[in-house]
């Protein structure tokens, strides 16, 4: 995630007049597109980097998928941060790719705070109305993987809905030190705001409580790499894979316990 700052949104969205909620929206450099959210005295960092927010996501998160895929017997899945819902697209491309979309065998739970983001990315795959800027970055996040994985749009957006409808989605609200997660998660994608916008998420006590949800054998990436961070990766048995970071950071973070 980068700062939007000498980075221009093309188009912005009122959530309505009571809330003042804004989303604007960027186009970042491999085509793809990211959101920042705020009012009019702040706003967050863009979602992704600005070098790519489709990227960026394969770089960093795809790997977790593999791990799950190829080392696990379930596949149970924790999502910090659904924002666009990159990461939940993914992995449901990349089980169609593999044929192992299997509505028994996979779970994803992903949390969410702002109520809207939810709202949006489930009534896009039924099929309701969500406001067209927002249909219009969904479609073309889609697009994208069904290109990646060289599938069919509509059967993404069809195995989407159906995810979503069997509950192998499951769109929650904010993750804090009470949420439980139902069953112990192998995959974890920590896509929170950074501390500087989130640091409730980031203080060693919340980074205890995310790991405390994982089984092993379980895989955590994050595009982050600060020293508490590995210091409580270490503290729960995790081995830390040497990851050079996306988009000009130094390292981000890949570690797996077994
Ligand atoms: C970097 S973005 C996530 C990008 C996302 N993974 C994607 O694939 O597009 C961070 C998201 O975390 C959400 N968020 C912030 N604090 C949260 C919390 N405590 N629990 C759940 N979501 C949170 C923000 O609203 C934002 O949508």
């Amino acid at each position: 995630m980068t700062s939007t700052r000498n980075f221009e949104a093309y188009a912005s969205w009122h959530e309505s007049s009571d809330s003042q909620m804004k989303y604007m929206f960027y186009k970042t450099k491999d085509g793809s597109p990211s959101v920042s959210m705020g009012n009019e005295y702040s706003r967050t960092e863009l979602m992704h980097s600005t070098d790519g927010a489709f990227s960026e996501t394969l770089y960093l998160y795809e790997p977790i998928v593999e791990f799950v895929a190829n080392q696990c017997s379930n596949y149970t899945f924790l999502s910090v941060g659904l924002g666009l819902g990159y990461v939940e697209m993914m992995i449901v491309g990349y089980f169609l790719k593999q044929g192992i979309f299997d509505k028994d065998r996979f779970r994803i739970f992903s949390y969410e705070k702002d109520g809207s983001l939810k709202s949006f990315f489930y009534s896009f795959f039924l099929g309701d109305k969500v406001p067209n800027l927002f249909y219009d970055t969904y479609t073309e996040i889609i697009n994208m993987y069904a290109k990646h994985y060289v599938i069919a749009v509509h059967e993404l957006k069809e195995a989407m809905k159906k995810a979503l409808l069997q509950n192998n989605i499951l769109l929650l609200s904010d993750f804090n030190l009470s949420t439980s997660v139902p069953e112990k998660v192998q995959g974890v994608f920590f896509d929170a705001f950074s501390a500087g916008t989130s640091p409730e998420l980031w203080s060693s006590e919340a980074l205890d409580h995310v790991f405390n949800q994982c089984d092993t054998p379980c895989a955590l990436a994050t595009y982050a790499s600060r020293s508490d961070l590995k210091k409580a990766l270490h503290r729960h048995g995790f081995e830390l894979l040497k990851k050079q970071g996306y988009g000009g950071k130094k390292h981000s973070t890949f570690a797996q316990r077994y």
